[in-house]
């Protein structure tokens, strides 16, 4: 069967490569001549595990190739997905279609053959129903339906996720449009892959109620975190007590210095727009937004007291270990190290970091911040070391080579990755996140 991916962005590159790794044929198609001239020369344009080998073991067997002409690349194709970008517009935090539209638009003009157009771009409800007016609209000669598909992978994660998911959600009315998407993803029926068939508005819905929904389960314990700071209880304990009820759940409990990254900041913003469009509030995701985005500075803070407050805190250095959102990922977007590093340097700390993939990121969104070439390197004369993400290589540091680097044995870990008194044991003067 053949597959076409509009936009090779994060997602649009994930899925096409493998759906060809399923035994597809996909193109992939992108306005970017850069990019898709890279990626013809197995060059990735992100930082995703295994995904240059997927790509170019792909590309080697003819299953996998790459276009910036759309017509050519949507021809004779039985799905089309539409997987480009669908950033916080700018000012209102609505979800911005306009590349969405622009490809609909681009597929009523050029398409020849039937098929299902399938938004895997995460967009509000009644995208579809936008698209499917665009294509009506374009006095198409050929059979076509639009499905709402959206996808559920995790950055650093995506490859796994994509082949072994949780759920796959398919949204349509259409009987043609539902048996195209079964032959799309039968190879992970084979892997007995649930699959819920629903409307194509639910189907809308369900991708930003599954994040939101993330959002506030991460957004609680963090609230939890500060709770058990006040009382002398260990988050970490409270967490793993309240998850084995399977009501609840054990995952996405493990607080932190607040949620970042290219979807949950996002899709939050642009469900509150929806739920306002329609008159129907949802005041926990509007509570969710602002916490988490106070959390953000309140970790600069904490990091400052752990320098003997504001007033001891100028002049001083601290190290930052980690900028990215989360690890095996370059992505800065949204990334609580830029607020911590921001109040930082505004309290007048000296700040330097280290990332081992996000610091080519990281550098125009925080100037004043010295990026260095390794975490030993970062720490060299600190007054504070803070675990900013959880990168491996930042779970086991060999504490005496950084007690004698540093100015003076502060470690600060927001992700809770050490044992606080081993650390301590060791002569530092330690704080985390919700444990005492
Ligand atoms: C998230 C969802 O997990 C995916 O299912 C979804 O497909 C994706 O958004 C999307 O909409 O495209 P992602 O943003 O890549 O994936 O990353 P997550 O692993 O979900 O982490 C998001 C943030 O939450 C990170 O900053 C992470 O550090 C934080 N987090 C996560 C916590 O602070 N605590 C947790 O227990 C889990």
């Amino acid at each position: 069967m053949k597959i076409a991916m509009v936009g090779s962005g994060y997602v649009g590159l994930v899925s096409g490569a493998c759906f060809a790794d399923f035994g597809h044929d996909v193109v992939c198609i992108d306005k970017d001549p850069a990019k898709i001239e890279s990626l013809q020369r197995g060059v990735m344009p992100i930082y995703e595990p295994g995904l240059a080998e997927l790509v170019t073991s792909n590309a080697k067997s003819g299953r996998l190739s790459f276009t910036t002409d759309l017509a050519e690349g949507i021809a004779g194709a039985a799905a089309i997905f539409i997987a480009v970008g669908t950033p916080s517009r700018r000012g209102d935090g609505h979800a911005d279609l306009s590349y969405v539209y622009a490809v609909a638009e681009e597929i009523g003009q050029t398409l020849v053959n039937d098929a299902v157009i399938v938004t895997k771009s995460t967009v509000p409800v009644g995208t579809g129903d936008e698209v499917e007016r665009i294509l009506s609209e374009a006095g198409l000669k050929v059979k076509f339906a639009v499905a709402s598909n959206p996808e559920f992978l995790r950055e650093g994660a995506a490859i796994g996720d994509f082949k072994r998911p949780d759920r796959i959600v398919i949204g349509t009315d259409d009987e043609w449009a539902r048996s195209v998407m079964t032959e799309v993803y039968r190879p992970l029926f084979l892997n007995k892959a649930p699959i819920l068939f629903t409307a194509r508005r639910s189907s809308e819905l369900i991708k930003y109620a599954a994040n939101a929904f993330l959002a506030v389960k991460i957004t609680f314990i963090n609230e939890m975190a500060d709770l058990c700071e006040k009382v002398g209880a260990d988050v970490q304990d409270v967490s793993r007590g309240i998850g084995m009820d399977g009501r609840i759940g054990a995952k996405f409990l493990h607080a932190g210095p607040g949620y970042g990254g290219s979807c949950f900041p996002k899709d939050t913003l642009a469900l509150l727009k929806t739920a306002e469009d329609y008159e129907a509030p949802t005041r926990i995701v509007e509570a969710v937004v602002k916490v988490n985005d106070a959390r953000k500075r309140a970790m600069g803070r904490k990091v400052i007291e752990a320098l003997g407050g504001i007033e001891a805190a100028r002049g001083k250095k601290a190290a930052l270990l980690g900028l990215t959102f989360k690890p095996q990922t370059d992505d800065m977007r949204d990334s609580p190290s830029i607020a911590i590093a921001q109040t930082l340097v505004d309290a007048g700390v000296e700040v330097t970091a280290y990332d081992p993939e996000g610091m080519d990121l990281a550098r125009p969104l925080m100037p004043q911040v010295a990026m260095c070439d390794s975490a030993y390197a970062a720490i060299e004369g600190a007054d504070a070391t803070v675990i900013v993400t959880e990168w491996d290589a930042f779970r086991a540091l060999d504490l005496a080579r950084v007690k004698a680097a540093m100015n003076a044995p502060v470690l600060v870990d927001l992700r809770n990755v050490y044992d606080p008194a081993e650390v301590r044991a060791k002569g530092f003067a330690y704080s985390s996140v919700g444990r005492p």
